[in-house]
């Protein structure tokens, strides 16, 4: 039968990773390292990409969107801090590396720690490949005052984090250097504390002269959090409370008429989306404009990133750098704030949460505004940063490298990855004011699955979520997500004619994305960059346009199960998430094996 050959076939190409899986460091010739590039890596947090924050960030504009390349269609994985993170540092998704929450038990520093990460995570292997390497600001959620040398992140030559429960404090930031004790920062600005430090590390690292890795990560625009640790409250609404972010003194008076932009699916008539979303009221006047307020604290909190982008280009330049240095600007996850009726927040699958700024200038990136429409995610970071440092691309990375270079980018247009792989567990939390008779804004059971596709002549996103309810947006005719043409209401408007997308009949779109989705929510390795060589080992389908195919209706529509999961959890648990593409390649569902289970 056709499924055994698949698994047979899928085992086999699993194997063949393992071959060369684990100690593949191979030493980098002398010749190599001569020609290694700085690098300088910017990450904020919780910066927006659909709220036009860019746009508001005239020295951002100025060193690195005029000098360098957009890429528009970048993506993260799991729009939340910790994961997002602990995924971009890997390489790993989110399901390969099991740190899935901002806490433990599924999250945080500790769970980076418990799962072995911090002998196996870039600046690690940077160093192995000759860099100094240099970070300061936030590097994960739950790294605390009590946990951060037990043990300290391994593979800095310097250091200064940012650390819980003050992380999120604009004015009273705690920051811990190299070995030495944390040290209080109250009524100091978080972002020009950083600021400073980020410029010592690069003096430092320019004197030394060997190449170097400098990580930046301010904390702006992330919501100003009073938080108590974690570890002695154990519930998320009750350890922060959130208010909007703090700007510096010089900035708190700028942009005063600024607002949300007013886009079909800020705050509609109309409910959209699925779950808790769709059940979401409307904002009242006053919410709205207390949500604008929010917008304008954020844009201001911005401004110390752009001057602090404006010090390290002068820097750079002084020192004599800007040729031989590669600069990233990012972010961990996006923002909404009232898309859909949403309150200020992350953690959603909508475009605003996972679709996030990335710009990169460096030695033969294109400059002048060069926006390229290449797909990248946050899991191609780290092969994109080995490849640039010259050190050997891991075989267990669940990414590509994202070309850089003019030449690499024209050869990846056509042979890329269209696909992106999406992944949340656990909460949604509402950042803003409570109004009315608003108790909580906490939801539990916002666990999905979902993947986002995009080609010349298709553009959709699908999910499935814990609850089994399904989402699809097709966002060449909806840009902003407003019909979900796999609720029930939209469904039964459409009995009459099948919905066409991309001139195939929605029903066997929606079966080869689901299969899609399938193999890429176990998937590992390059499995998750070319997941439909696991459907069709032979190698004769690349794409969804391959997979559309007539003759493979059969195979999608009957062969298959379908993604669904048996009850929603805070976690991975496997018991929980229906059939899989296992370790062999075989689907199984609740621990039974497939052929138990047709
Ligand atoms: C940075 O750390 C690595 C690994 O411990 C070490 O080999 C290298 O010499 C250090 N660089 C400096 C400038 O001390
Ligand atoms: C500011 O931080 C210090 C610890 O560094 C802490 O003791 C104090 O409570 C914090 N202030 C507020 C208002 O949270
Ligand atoms: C969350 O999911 C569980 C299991 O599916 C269910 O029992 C519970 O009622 C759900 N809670 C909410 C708030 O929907
Ligand atoms: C992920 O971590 C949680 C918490 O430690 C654990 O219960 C679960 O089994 C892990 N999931 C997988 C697939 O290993």
């Amino acid at each position: 039968m056709r499924l055994s050959s698949l698994a047979l076939a899928a085992g086999l190409s699993l194997l063949r990773v393992a071959a060369h899986d684990g100690s593949q460091q191979k030493p980098l010739g002398d010749e190599k390292k001569g020609s290694q590039p700085n690098i300088v890596f910017i990450l904020t947090d919780d910066q927006d990409l659909h709220m036009n924050s860019l746009d508001y960030m005239p020295l951002v504009k100025k060193h690195l969107i005029d000098r360098g390349t957009q890429y528009r269609r970048h993506f993260c994985t799991t729009a939340l801090c910790c994961p997002s993170r602990v995924s971009l540092w890997t390489g790993k998704q989110a399901h390969n590396t099991n740190v899935t929450d901002v806490n433990p038990p599924y999250g945080g520093y500790p769970k980076f720690i418990r799962q072995g990460f911090n002998n196996a995570y870039l600046p690690v292997w940077l160093q192995q490949a000759g860099y100094n390497t240099y970070y300061t600001g936030k590097l994960f959620n739950a790294h605390t005052v009590e946990n951060y040398d037990a043990p300290h992140a391994a593979g800095w030559n310097g250091s200064d984090f940012l650390l819980d429960p003050y992380t999120y404090m604009y004015l009273n930031a705690s920051y811990q250097r190299d070995r030495d004790a944390p040290v209080n920062y109250k009524g100091q600005h978080t972002v020009d504390v950083l600021a400073d430090k980020a410029y010592g590390f690069l003096d430092a690292a320019a004197a030394d002269g060997r190449p170097f890795f400098l990580g930046i990560a301010p904390v702006a625009p992330h919501s100003n959090v009073q938080t108590l640790l974690f570890d002695d409250i154990g519930d998320i609404e009750q350890a922060a409370v959130f208010s909007p972010p703090i700007p510096a003194k010089r900035h708190e008076h700028l942009f005063g008429d600024a607002r949300v932009p007013r886009t079909p699916h800020f705050n509609p008539e109309q409910p959209s989306g699925a779950n808790w979303v769709r059940r979401l009221p409307r904002q009242g006047p006053d919410n709205v404009a207390f949500n604008d307020h929010f917008y304008r604290q954020r844009l201001r909190a911005l401004q110390g990133v752009d001057e602090l982008v404006d010090g390290v280009f002068a820097r750079l330049g002084r020192l004599g750098l800007l040729d031989s240095t590669y600069v990233f600007y990012t972010t961990d996850n996006g923002y909404h704030i009232g898309q859909h009726r949403l309150q200020p927040g992350k953690e959603c699958g909508f475009e605003e949460d996972i679709n996030i700024p990335l710009v990169v200038r460096g030695p033969g990136v294109p400059e002048g505004r060069a926006v390229t429409n290449l797909v990248t995610t946050h899991i191609d970071l780290a092969p994109t940063i080995l490849d640039l440092a010259g050190a050997p691309i891991r075989a267990d990375f669940d990414g590509e490298a994202i070309p850089l270079r003019a030449r690499d980018l024209e050869a990846a247009v056509g042979s890329r990855h269209e696909h992106v792989t999406v992944e949340y567990w656990g909460f949604a939390i509402g950042e803003g004011k409570l109004f009315g008779d608003e108790k909580s804004r906490l939801v539990l059971n916002n666990t999905y699955k979902a993947l986002r596709i995009i080609s010349k002549t298709y553009n959709f996103y699908y999910s499935v979520w814990c609850n089994n309810e399904h989402e699809l947006y097709d966002l060449t005719t909806d840009p902003y997500q407003q019909h979900n043409l796999l609720h029930p209401s939209a469904l039964s408007e459409s009995n009459t004619e099948p919905l066409l997308l991309d001139g195939v009949p929605l029903g066997k779109v929606v079966a080869r994305l689901d299969a899609l989705l399938l193999v890429l929510k176990s998937c590992r390795a390059q499995t998750c960059v070319r997941p439909w060589h696991a459907l069709h080992p032979t190698g004769n389908v690349a794409s969804l346009h391959d997979a559309l195919h007539a003759r493979f209706d059969t195979f999608y529509e009957h062969e298959l199960p379908r993604v669904s999961y048996g009850r929603c959890e805070l976690g991975y648990l496997l018991d929980a998430e229906g059939p899989q593409w296992d370790v062999d390649g075989l689907v199984y569902r609740h621990g039974a094996r497939w052929d138990e289970w047709v």
